[in-house]
């Protein structure tokens, strides 16, 4: 029946289509990682002053972690037959503590609500290993957001706004 040979070919396509689209998200998630390994990593060396030791030393620790994420998302790249990006997004840099502690909580932010996104992407082609993945980092870079809104004092952002 060449009709449903047809409509094989086209179920074909858009799960190949579905696929790259979630490779070329999931390196945008990995360029997001080692901007937030360099940010960490200098920030946590550049803030002084005893107000801001405490949270000095939980940078690094998300350093750490950031790390993490970005073995696992590179990791799973691979797996989908892509190639892990080598480039980061752009770190801004900034001599005042409370705006580089600001930055920090942005990017957590756009990251948490991307990887939400990427969560929805990767169960909609049945690849489940992958979103438990995703929810075990988001539920980590929650911890990050937390912890920077505290130093700052504010409420943690609401990225609840797309139904994710
Ligand atoms: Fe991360
Ligand atoms: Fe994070």
């Amino acid at each position: 029946m060449p009709q449903l040979a047809e409509k094989d070919q086209h179920q074909e396509q858009d799960r190949k289509q579905a696929m790259k689209e979630l490779v070329d998200a999931l390196n945008e998630d990995l360029a997001r990682e080692y901007q937030a390994i360099i940010a960490y990593t200098v920030y946590s060396n550049v803030l002084k002053g005893a107000q801001w030791m405490n949270i000095a030393d939980e940078l690094k620790k998300h350093a750490a972690e950031e790390l993490q994420h970005a073995l696992i998302i590179a990791d799973q790249i691979d797996y989908l037959g892509g190639m892990p990006t080598a480039t980061p997004k752009p770190v801004k840099v900034s001599e005042k503590p409370e705006e580089m502690i600001r930055f920090d909580l942005d990017n957590e932010t756009e990251t948490i609500r991307n990887y939400r996104r990427r969560v929805k992407q990767a169960e909609a082609i049945g690849h489940y290993a992958l979103a438990e993945q995703l929810r075990t980092i988001i539920s980590q870079e929650q911890e990050h957001q937390h912890d920077l809104a505290t130093a700052l004092g504010i409420d943690v952002p609401d990225v609840f706004c797309e139904g994710a």
